[in-house]
């Protein structure tokens, strides 16, 4: 089952709610929910109080991708807020083992993120306990960047890593994923598709999420 979610930090924030009722009705599987600190990554965004507001507007599952340097201090808050996935990176997370325990024993699934430069090998031990692997197809920081050609290989290489230990990790992919290269995306192994602006610019947002769905 392939999931699309559109990332709301290309939404328009002065019609945040209706923004997200809008990718609700086109059809998204997943909301994807981009914190950003101006630490880890150099842009700021929302915080935990503006999720439980929106939280209102949808039921769909809340994924919120923590772009931030202490990661470990806002689990509760983001739970709270109504998130069901929680998405730390590996580049932030020194004692990731008991920060991906924290996450389920809060329960909610736990993701970890990988930037373009990171290696595979650093997830090697994590990867039996994580339900998430998102794999950044450009540096986190900003939508509508260009998409990483490299990626593919890595979803790939990720793909047969999940393969070969007998594991069902979902393997998601953000940055620059558009219909136009959703198909490779796919066929190399991931199955969560993260768009921005893709979605939120395109005329028909139902027309481009069941094109990334199906392409
Ligand atoms: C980038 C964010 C992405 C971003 C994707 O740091 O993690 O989720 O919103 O935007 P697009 O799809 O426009 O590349
Ligand atoms: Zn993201």
């Amino acid at each position: 089952m392939i999931k699309i979610a559109p990332s709301i930090l290309s939404a328009d924030f002065k019609k945040l709610g209706e923004d997200i009722r809008r990718v609700d009705e086109a059809g998204a599987d997943w909301i994807h929910i981009d914190i950003m600190d101006g630490h880890f990554v150099p842009n700021l965004t929302f915080g935990a109080p503006v999720i439980k507001m929106v939280r209102e507007v949808t039921d769909k599952f809340f994924d919120v991708h923590l772009m931030v340097t202490n990661p470990q201090d806002y689990i509760e808050p983001f739970r709270q807020a109504g998130a069901q996935l929680i998405t730390v990176h590996v580049e932030t997370a020194p004692h990731l083992h008991r920060l991906v325990q924290s996450i389920k024993a809060a329960g909610m699934m736990a993701g970890v993120a990988l930037n373009p430069s990171t290696s595979l090998s650093t997830i090697e031990e994590i990867l039996p306990d994580v339900d998430v692997v998102l794999i950044m197809s450009v540096n986190p920081g900003f939508g509508g960047q260009s998409f990483i050609e490299s990626s593919l290989d890595k979803i790939a290489r990720l793909k047969k890593m999940i393969d070969e230990r007998g594991l069902d990790t979902i393997i998601e992919i953000d940055g620059g994923v558009s219909p136009k290269n959703s198909s490779a995306i796919k066929k190399a192994g991931a199955t969560a598709l993260v768009a921005g602006s893709a979605v939120y610019n395109a005329e028909d947002m139902v027309k481009t999420i069941a094109e990334l769905r199906n392409n």
